[in-house]
């Protein structure tokens, strides 16, 4: 039954992006601050259940929107939730679409990468903690089949797989580089969810994204530029959805995971001590 799913399992960890500052449904709410070696998270976490299971959620952006993509401390994110013993993370984000096919309001789940941030601290590593962490597969395939069978529960139009280019912003693209990330094979476009996929990965957690499509980007004949009023309309229209979808995750996600993302740190090649705990 589901009280005793809730006492055998870790929390599941949820990050919102723009327009999710809060995860509905969620009851029995504790704000719960916490320090880590990386320094502060975004905002405090909210830790609850929904549905029974243990639900840890934060905002990325922190309460009223405070961080840049290039500014949100992602090291300190992701260890904060390994603090509080989460070991799997569902994350949505707000996405601009470089297919036709993906049209605003569509759901993505996400399964590749491609890395385009410049600077930005993405790795647990160094300081003498030498480690180099497999990331083919940068998504927990268990996680995505759980968001999969989420979207079509909740009815919600979705693509299956798809390539997230991550730009460092955060202004938008020039419309030269949204037609070569199309011709690179990516299918969406956004600014936050490589790394914390990296990172998440190095600290041995499953980590999947439930990308929204908002907008066209700027490469359509017949979208000549974003405008955030344009995205920020979109995901209000569709934050619902994203709810539901998310209802329907954390009550079909399996008591344990069947993936090996946990045994990432083990397999990074660590030539020196270990990386500070995250
Ligand atoms: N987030 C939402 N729409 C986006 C776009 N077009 N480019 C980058 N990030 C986005």
């Amino acid at each position: 039954g589901r009280k005793r799913k809730s006492e055998e399992m870790a929390p599941i960890g949820v990050i919102g992006g723009s327009g999710l500052y809060q995860l509905k449904g969620l009851s029995d709410l504790v704000p719960t601050v916490v320090e880590t070696p990386w320094g502060q998270p975004s905002d405090p976490y909210m830790t609850g259940s929904l549905g029974g299971v243990p639900v840890v959620f934060l905002s990325r952006h922190g309460s009223g929107h405070r961080y840049l993509p290039g500014e949100v401390n992602y090291r300190a994110n992701i260890a904060g939730f390994v603090a509080l013993g989460v070991k799997r993370i569902l994350s949505v984000s707000a996405v601009g679409s470089l297919r036709e096919d993906i049209v605003p309001g569509d759901m993505v789940v996400i399964d590749q990468f491609i890395d385009g941030t410049r600077g930005r601290p993405s790795t647990f590593y160094g300081q003498g903690a030498v480690g180099h962490t497999a990331f083919a597969h940068p998504i927990c395939p268990d996680l995505a089949q759980t968001l999969i069978g989420a979207c079509r529960t909740a009815g919600v139009r979705h693509h299956v797989k798809g390539t997230y280019y991550c730009m460092e912003g955060p202004a938008f693209s020039t419309q030269a580089e949204s037609f070569l990330y199309r011709q690179f094979g990516a299918h969406v476009i956004g600014m936050t969810n490589v790394t914390e996929a990296r990172l998440a990965r190095e600290a041995g957690l499953c980590y999947a994204t439930l990308a929204l499509s908002t907008d066209f980007d700027c490469w359509h004949p017949d979208h000549d530029a974003v405008t955030v009023s344009e995205v920020l309309a979109v995901i209000s229209k569709n934050v619902e959805n994203a709810n539901r979808i998310l209802e329907h995750a954390l009550s079909s996600v399996r008591s344990q995971p069947s993936c090996s993302c946990q045994e990432a740190p083990r397999h990074a090649l660590i030539t020196h001590r270990d990386m500070i705990p995250p």
